[in-house]
């Protein structure tokens, strides 16, 4: 199978499994808003990474804020996985000129640890009929030490919890990610949560030495969720998000955790020691939403595989299925081509 047909795939895969369909708009990740601002690299950051949005001077960028749920619904008070796209507008910060692209959600490692696995986490995971638990099952489900089923949303029908919960059962990779998405709950705001770019990529230093990394953005306004024993409210992150940007800019710290040998390099299922060495990269300051919400949200596309020199892809094999991926669904839905580097731009 060829990388393309294997793409096709994926997509279909992801597609065959949405709540409703969503022609025209991304199968996951659908809902979701686009905000300007620009990035300042540390003084220690170019001592790290020779990329040029870590020389020093400001970088403007856009940012795709979203929910992970794929389907034409706003669901922002769900439980729910939420996704912020990063393009570092590079060479003078013209919009379609050349750019690196970071794609990050709040959960720190994934489900799968190549496409096999992924296949059959579509298959096991489908949407499923959701039912209401009686008083007396989760009383019964407490007394066996098993976590009583959540009670369904207003409106929510169907969901793919039980069958990710019987996957991460069978399959022990995928237990950190699929308990962790089980309850991580809905941020108060897209600007209240940490993103985790969760592959590792090899960045390299001035002197040519090549280390193994991973990125994550932290909020500099701190982790805040909203209470789960409230009826969730379907829209409110963008409006939260323009107020706040209305009165005062918000910061994320782009952190940069450091590998060392015996981690896991090339499988995103598997997490890193909390004592590795952590770098502070830069700060991210987010202005306004953007403008242009049709090119600057819908139309645009972020691929994984969008790097500049002194960034590279480890061999992760998801992270190289991804960058078919995502040319084929941008492709389906119409979105912005995909320039790979700034190379290929010119
Ligand atoms: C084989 C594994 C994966 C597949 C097949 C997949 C597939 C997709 C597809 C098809 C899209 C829509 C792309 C578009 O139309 O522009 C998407 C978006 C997205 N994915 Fe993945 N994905 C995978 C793994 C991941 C991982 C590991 C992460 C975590 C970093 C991630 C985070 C995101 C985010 C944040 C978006 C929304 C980006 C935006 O706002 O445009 N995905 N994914």
């Amino acid at each position: 199978m060829t990388g393309s047909s294997v793409a096709k795939q994926l997509v279909d895969a992801i597609i065959a499994n949405l709540p409703e369909p969503a022609p025209g708009l991304r199968p996951v990740h659908t809902m979701g808003v686009g905000v300007d601002g620009y990035f300042m690299a540390s003084d220690v950051a170019r001592n790290y990474c020779i990329a040029e949005h870590f020389r020093g001077h400001r970088v403007e960028v856009s940012v795709r804020f979203s929910n992970g749920f794929g389907g034409p619904k706003q669901h922002d008070g769900w439980s729910d996985v939420r996704g912020m796209a990063t393009r570092f507008h590079l060479q003078g910060g013209v919009k379609d000129g050349p750019a690196t692209d970071l794609i990050a959600t709040t959960l720190g490692e994934f489900f799968a640890r190549n496409v096999e696995d992924f296949f059959e986490f579509t298959k096991i995971a489908r949407q499923h009929p959701v039912q209401r638990e009686s008083p007396w099952r989760k009383i019964l489900d407490m007394l066996q030490l098993k976590e009583p089923v959540r009670d369904p949303y207003p409106k929510e029908t169907t969901n793919t919890d039980a069958g990710a919960l019987s996957y991460a059962n069978r399959y022990r990779f995928a237990q950190l990610a699929v308990f962790e998405a089980a309850q991580i709950g809905a941020p108060v705001s897209y600007t209240r949560a940490t993103y985790h770019a969760i592959h590792t990529f090899m960045v390299e230093d001035p002197h040519g030495v090549r280390r193994p990394v991973r990125f994550s953005w932290q909020p500099v306004a701190g982790v805040r969720t909203t209470d789960p024993t409230a009826t969730p409210v379907d829209k409110y992150l963008r409006h939260e998000l323009e107020e706040r940007l209305r009165r005062w800019p918000a910061r994320f710290m782009l952190m940069m955790t450091i590998g060392e040998a015996g981690d896991a390099l090339d499988d995103p299922t598997k997490p890193w020691s909390a004592r590795r060495v952590r770098v502070v990269m830069g700060t991210l300051t987010l202005t306004n939403l953007a403008k242009d919400q049709v090119a600057d949200g819908e139309r645009i596309s972020f691929n994984p595989w969008r790097l500049v020199p002194g960034i590279e892809p480890s061999g992760d094999p998801i992270l190289h299925a991804r960058r078919c991926a995502y040319e084929v669904s941008r492709e389906m839905r119409g979105g912005c081509p995909f320039i790979r580097s700034q190379a290929d731009a010119k």
